[in-house]
């Protein structure tokens, strides 16, 4: 099956890519801040934007895909304390760079997109926790915060609306646990990024104490298309239960990597050899992480079956997850990517909780015995039980993160492991071959493009 629908579909990245389109005349130019003034003018009541994301059937973009209407329903009725949303741009999973593209290339949409949530949640105070890496989305946001205060666009009562909103950029220090909601909550106010226990949940006792929503940069930014075209259009694209479009970050040895947005359940085959243009020649396509490193690695075969939606993927037996994908090539050592991956785990293991802390660094240490080729017989179904305990005993899902792609690993590349036993080496050598590059896995840099420099 190939996908009819591609011409007119992107929703985010509606602007001409490589061009200067984040400074405020440009998206002025496309429309922008048309559709908070009439939200605001009287468009829609906030219930009633409430309701026209419900109807979109728009589902958290951070990863675990929870529907963003029904999450602001959860909000206290009849509270008379403030209303925070923190908008999560950590994005620190490994695979995962499409919030970058947002922050970097269309900052006024996801601040459109926090005016519209935060009028619709009765919320006048917001703020963005960008990963502490990311230091050019950094430079961009605080640039758009000021050219929008300064045109009216965030403040106080906006377009004389009576609406007012405050929104504050800022910085972590690059912990990948500061991504976890109630870890993110805690870094706002000042602590260690720990992840709370919960409940109670943050929609009722959140940052500062005041009940907060916690939603991801793509999440909002959706919210300004479907503010501006209603929730039906957006459900148009993709399925009952995977609707709208998403934004994919390809990495790997394929000719073109980069973001991509396309509509849910487009074929994944095709996302591989249209929009990246194939994979590099002479490399064979081996295995797949469709959804971030966390989610459950597929084989290439299986993985030209999958339509990028979360029914297809968990029908192939994993999940879409942040939209992360990982391809992985023919002469990529599979242990030793596994041995990367949870190297990762451990070192952003916060501590709290044993079978994290502890479990992360012993499945750690065992896949890397057996990558060095002194693994015995017993360390593959150590490695495998070790990872099953590990998962649902924790505060967060650190701990699964870690367990679910060695798991998987596992089960379907089982024979590499066991023949880096029987031989007592890495069987593929150059475990890493060229065409890997290890630096972002063919990520473009593009920070230090002088064409992509910041020039305010
Ligand atoms: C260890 C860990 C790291 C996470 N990192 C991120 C992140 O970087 N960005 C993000 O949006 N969500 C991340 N999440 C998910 C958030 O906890 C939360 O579910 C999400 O921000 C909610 O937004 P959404 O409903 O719009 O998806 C992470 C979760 C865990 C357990
Ligand atoms: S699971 Fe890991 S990262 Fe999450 S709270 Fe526990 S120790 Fe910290």
């Amino acid at each position: 099956m190939s996908y009819p629908v591609l011409d007119g579909h992107k929703t985010l990245l509606n602007y001409e890519r490589g061009t200067t389109s984040w400074p405020l005349d440009s998206y002025l130019s496309r429309h922008g801040y048309e559709t908070s003034r009439a939200v605001l003018g009287g468009k829609y009541s906030p219930d009633e934007l409430i309701g026209e994301v419900k109807a979109s059937g728009l589902r958290g973009r951070g990863g675990a895909g929870f529907p963003t209407g029904l999450k602001w329903s959860f909000l206290p009725k009849g509270n008379d304390k403030p209303v925070i949303l923190a908008v999560n741009a950590d994005e620190s999973e490994p695979g995962t760079f499409k919030d970058r593209v947002i922050m970097e290339e269309n900052p006024h949409m996801l601040l459109e997109g926090i005016v519209l949530s935060c009028y619709a949640i009765k919320s006048k105070t917001a703020y963005i926790y960008v990963r502490g890496e990311y230091v050019m989305s950094l430079k961009r946001l605080h640039y758009a915060v000021e050219e929008a205060y300064a045109a009216g666009h965030l403040g106080e009562n906006i377009y004389g609306s009576g609406f007012s909103c405050d929104v504050t950029v800022h910085s972590g220090a690059g912990a990948y646990i500061c991504g976890e909601e109630t870890g993110l909550i805690e870094s706002l106010e000042g602590k260690k990024g720990q992840p709370r226990i919960k409940p109670p949940f943050p929609a009722v006792y959140g940052a500062f104490g005041y009940p907060t929503i916690v939603n991801n940069v793509e999440s909002i930014t959706s919210v300004a298309y479907i503010a501006e075209h209603g929730g039906e259009a957006y459900r148009g694209w993709g399925t009952e239960k995977s609707a709208g479009t998403k934004l994919f970050s390809v990495s790997g040895p394929v000719k073109r990597p980069g973001v991509y947005e396309v509509p849910m359940a487009y074929p994944f085959r095709d996302l591989l050899n249209n929009e990246c243009g194939g994979m590099l020649d002479g490399v064979g396509f081996k295995a797949l992480i469709i959804g971030g490193s966390s989610v459950p690695v597929v084989t290439g075969e299986t993985a030209m079956k999958i339509c990028m939606d979360y029914e297809s993927c968990s029908e192939h037996g994993t999940l879409l997850g942040s939209g992360g994908v990982i391809v992985i090539g023919e002469g990529t050592c599979m242990v030793r990517t596994l041995m990367v991956l949870l190297r990762f785990y451990h070192h952003e293991s916060c501590g709290q909780c044993t079978p994290c802390r502890e479990g992360t660094g012993w499945i750690e240490r065992i896949c890397s015995r057996i990558e060095a080729g002194e693994g015995t017989e017993r360390d593959i179904d150590e490695l495998y039980r070790i990872a099953d305990n590990m998962e649902t005993r924790t505060i967060c899902t650190l701990a699964d993160a870690a367990a679910w792609p060695t798991k998987s690993f596992i089960d379907v590349f089982r024979s590499e492991f066991e023949e880096h036993i029987r031989t007592g080496a890495c069987p593929h050598g150059n475990a890493f071959p060229d065409h890997l590059n290890l630096r972002g896995g063919g990520v473009p840099q593009r920070n230090g493009d002088p064409e992509h420099a910041f020039v305010p």
